[in-house]
């Protein structure tokens, strides 16, 4: 048996989902779609496979069985809504949504939802937060007190997603994700503070620090910054600090194990999220692309539900109402 799955939206993230994909076993790449007609051609000619312009057109083809969404954060809902009205196998980038109204849209909709349905909240699937998790389960940090944590990196990213995203939705929700999934329980009041310098003209925020308390009294102090210099050795700084009742974790990714000083650069490269070996891209993305591959063949729920994806664009929400109303908020 092979699952015959399709990509939507080939820009830098669904390229990668679509080589993951042509590489796996018991699976076939069998379409892509891309809006863009010049992107689309190249895609096209790159993986060999029909690309269709109009998602509609791709998911009512009944021989896709999955897809990965691979849209910007603001047209997530409807491409969701129209693959499930079609019974697909679902792997979405995340966030859910870019707005809550949008995020309980589709949570209403997967919540019971007979297919595999996941969000490519990738920290799940990285060692090093995972080793955390399982310490965290044994009890051999104790009990949570607090945990610091942040993920900055180049100006680069933003640039992108002018109109289409922010950074609370876009960066700083890959950490709420995983902080919930800590914490276990509801996270209950957010206080933020954010600064637009260099995003200013595009409306964005250039930094945010957000404090979330949760209903066990453990909080939680979140850093984001995307508009470090383009020539950053780094593309994601990130770090977190765990302090429990018995034990303290850290997570320190800023330099990822390899550096390169040559005439051309000084570079940390990504060993983590989605690097090539041997040709083929390997990491935490691959990981979740064959999790959800394995969900489909076994017939099993992604280990992330759709409350959870909902639970972190709510803290999200608040980040972005106590940005707004410059005062802590209840969730
Ligand atoms: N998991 C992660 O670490 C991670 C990292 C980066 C991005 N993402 C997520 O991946 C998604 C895509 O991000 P990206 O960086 O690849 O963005 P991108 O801008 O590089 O790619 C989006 C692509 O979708 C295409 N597109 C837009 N509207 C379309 C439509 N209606 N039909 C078909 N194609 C359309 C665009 O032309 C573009 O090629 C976002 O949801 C983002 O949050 C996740």
């Amino acid at each position: 048996m092979s699952i015959r799955v399709g990509v939507i939206g080939m820009g830098q993230m669904g390229t990668y989902h679509a080589e993951i994909y042509q590489k796996l076993p018991l699976v076939e790449l069998v379409a892509v779609c891309e809006f863009n007609d010049e992107r689309r051609k190249e895609v096209e000619q790159q993986f060999g496979v029909k690309a269709y312009k109009d998602y509609k057109e791709m998911l009512a083809n009944p021989e896709i069985d999955a897809v990965s969404i691979v849209l910007p954060d603001n047209i997530h809902r409807e491409a969701v809504e129209v693959a499930v009205a079609y019974n697909k196998h679902i792997l979405l980038e995340k966030p859910l949504a870019k707005t809550l109204e949008d995020g309980q849209a589709l949570y209403e909709i997967t919540k019971d939802y007979d297919k595999v349905f996941t969000t490519g909240f990738l920290l799940r699937f990285d060692p090093r937060f995972n080793m955390v998790k399982q310490a965290l389960d044994e009890g051999e940090l104790g009990e949570i007190i607090h945990l610091y944590c942040r993920r900055n990196s180049p100006i680069t990213g933003p640039k992108r997603y002018i109109g289409s995203s922010d950074l609370s939705m876009h960066v700083m929700i890959h950490d709420i994700d995983y902080i919930n999934w800590y914490m276990g329980c509801e996270p209950v009041k957010v206080f933020a503070k954010g600064r637009s310098v260099l995003l200013k003209e595009h409306g964005m925020q250039d930094v945010i620090y957000a404090i979330v308390t949760y209903e066990n009294g453990a909080i939680a102090c979140l850093e984001a910054c995307w508009v470090l210099p383009e020539n950053s050795p780094t593309s994601i700084d990130d770090k977190l600090e765990l302090v429990g009742t018995k034990g303290v974790a850290y997570v320190d990714s800023s330099d990822n194990g390899v550096r390169f000083v040559t005439d051309k650069r000084i570079q940390y490269p990504d060993s983590r999220h989605w690097y090539y070996t041997n040709g083929q891209v390997a990491g935490d993305l691959a990981e979740e692309l064959m999790a959800f591959v394995n969900n489909i063949i076994h017939n099993t729920k992604s280990i992330i539900t759709p409350k959870e994806s909902l639970d972190s664009l709510r803290v999200v929400d608040a980040i972005e109402r106590s940005l707004a109303e410059d005062k802590e908020v209840e969730l």
